[in-house]
């Protein structure tokens, strides 16, 4: 099974972040494609089982232009789309913390729940990535529809 992880990434936290999925997908042996938005080209996204969407966010809750980019690119809403991006409470605290996960996860309707993390995801909040990570593949192996109870809620 093929997982893209498709993400943007200026100072390195939502690549981190990328990486750790991507090492646990290995782990649980899923062929794993990285793809930098705004650098690499175009995707298939009929080529993957699952598709793992990051993001960080800017300019009070936005979504950077890249990724808007990205979203028009894929020109329609696939149904295998997983999001998860960083951000920073010391911007606007919880209202504004990680938006563009909310606007993101939103728009594609996603079946997972969001991952949202604080900057790096070194250290506390590795077991986050990890749990969240296993959560949706443990449902895109199990394909049982519906999945939303898997891990955390939208809210947290
Ligand atoms: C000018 C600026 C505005 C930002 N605005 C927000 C924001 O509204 N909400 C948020 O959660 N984080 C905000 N951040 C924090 C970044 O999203 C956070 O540092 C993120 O981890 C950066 O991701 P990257 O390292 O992958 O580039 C802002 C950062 C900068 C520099």
């Amino acid at each position: 099974m093929k997982v893209l992880i498709a993400y943007l990434s200026y100072s390195g936290n939502t690549e981190e972040t990328a990486q750790m999925i991507a090492e646990r997908c290995r782990e649980a042996k899923m062929e794993v494609e990285m793809h930098q938005i705004g650098v690499d080209p175009p995707i298939n996204p009929e080529e993957y089982a699952l598709i793992c969407l990051g993001t960080f966010t800017w300019d009070r809750g936005s979504t950077p232009e890249e990724m808007k980019e990205f979203v028009l690119e894929i020109g329609y809403k696939p149904g295998h789309i997983a999001v998860f991006g960083s951000g920073d409470t010391q911007f606007g605290g919880d209202e504004l913390f990680c938006r563009a996960v909310d606007k993101l996860w939103t728009f594609y309707g996603s079946k997972w729940p969001m991952l949202k993390i604080e900057q790096s995801p070194r250290g506390s909040q590795e077991r986050k990535v990890i749990e969240w990570t296993e959560g949706v593949l443990y449902d895109v192996r199990n394909t049982t529809g519906n999945s939303k109870n898997v891990g955390t809620t939208p809210s947290e």
